[in-house]
């Protein structure tokens, strides 16, 4: 089967769809793969890595997804993109939040069959292909850097010469994927973690990193849909929660907000008030920004300073580890690629209860 990988062409978009470390692998399994010039520059990968991995390199987008089966990107194409793919092939790749309705009527028009990875079914067998996973795990990681690196402040506890500095409060609030390793990641740094989650489940999992708990009474806050997963909380279990929060980040360096409801607008958590008793020079990096934002007066892709705390609302912080965010997002695809050929084919199966889920129609 021939697959292709275009070059990423959206502002700010350092990754790419599949590395040469999967290449090598498809091209082992009998597979060609085309891939556009300069395709993995920006995440720290060669043309020559490329073909050393068994690839052609072609000029443009038009001649790199000329013949392929399946094309593997990491942003929506455009309409114009979806234009040039080959009729009745397959793209793979996110298609929320930015896909275009033109995007996809060319996709239609041409018969290309649109497979959502942001879709991914959230079960035990498709944890290897769940890029919202992987790609969450960058989000966490790199939020307490970008927090770190805007605070008057340093994480951890030092003994030196000049005297003893005292450890930065650090307050995590969602501990899904991005939180729980944000979590790691800041006592990694040697400051004093708390967290909180509505999922009782998420508890543990927090004290289990070494962090502690912020004190409310869970039981009453708790919000559990479907599945394990959280569900928005009623108006008086989100009152009791902002309560608690503004209570607990007066006293903080670095909050952290993660939380997330599935295809809903992210709650907010952080009232304005809880930003004014907070601490001159404080910081809250927005996992949330770019779907609404847990903290009151977050702006996606800005730094504002509100009541002297600066509230960070980063906008595809995967793509600031692009080497690392590509070679996870790479894995899950190859990982999906494999589910979906069979004896040198792509076999996509509605019935198919991975498959199924992530085909996207008009
Ligand atoms: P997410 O990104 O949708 O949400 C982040 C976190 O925010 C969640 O933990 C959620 O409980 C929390 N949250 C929602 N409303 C909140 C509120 N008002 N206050 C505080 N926290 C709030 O979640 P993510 O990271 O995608 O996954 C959540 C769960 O799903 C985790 O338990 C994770 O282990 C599980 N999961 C399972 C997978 C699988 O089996 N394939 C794949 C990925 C995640």
């Amino acid at each position: 089967m021939h697959i292709s990988v275009p070059k990423e062409t959206t502002p700010r978009e350092t990754r790419v769809g599949l590395v040469p470390e999967s290449v090598a692998k498809l091209v082992k399994g009998g597979h060609t793969v085309a891939v556009e010039r300069d395709a993995g520059l920006a995440s720290g990968f060669t043309d020559d890595q490329y073909v050393k991995a068994g690839a052609t390199i072609a000029p443009d987008f038009a001649a790199t997804v000329a013949g392929a089966a399946a094309t593997c990107k990491v942003q929506p194409v455009t309409a114009a993109q979806a234009s040039a793919l080959p009729s009745g092939s397959a793209l793979v790749s996110y298609w929320a939040p930015t896909g275009q309705p033109d995007a996809l009527a060319a996709l239609n028009a041409r018969q290309v069959r649109l497979l959502a990875l942001e879709r991914v079914p959230r079960i035990t067998r498709a944890q290897s292909m769940d890029v919202l996973s992987s790609q969450a795990t960058v989000s966490g990681y790199k939020a307490v850097l970008l927090g770190a690196g805007a605070l008057p402040k340093l994480l951890p506890m030092l003994s030196t010469a000049a005297g003893t500095l005292a450890p930065a409060k650090v307050f995590v609030i969602g501990a899904g994927v991005a939180g729980l390793q944000a979590i790691a990641t800041a006592r990694r740094l040697g400051a004093l973690v708390s967290g909180f989650d509505v999922r009782p489940a998420a508890a543990e999992q927090i004290l289990s990193l070494g962090a502690t708990l912020m004190k409310l009474d869970l039981a009453a806050v708790s919000a559990v849909g479907d599945g394990g997963y959280a569900k928005a909380q009623t108006a008086k279990q989100q009152l009791d929660t902002q309560g608690a929060i503004t209570a607990h980040v007066k006293d903080m360096d670095l909050v952290i907000t993660t939380a997330a409801i599935p295809g809903k607008k992210a709650p907010v958590l952080i009232t304005d008030a809880a930003i004014r008793g907070m601490k001159q020079g404080s910081v809250i990096v927005d996992l949330a920004a770019e779907t609404g934002g847990n903290a009151e007066g977050t702006k996606a892709g800005e730094t504002v300073v509100v009541h002297g705390v600066s509230i960070i609302g980063p906008v595809n912080l995967p793509s600031t580890a692009g080497f690392h965010a590509s070679q996870m997002y790479s894995r899950n695809v190859l990982t999906f690629l494999n589910h979906v050929i069979k004896d040198g084919n792509l076999v996509l199966e509605e019935s198919d209860e991975i498959t199924g889920p992530m085909m996207v129609k008009a």
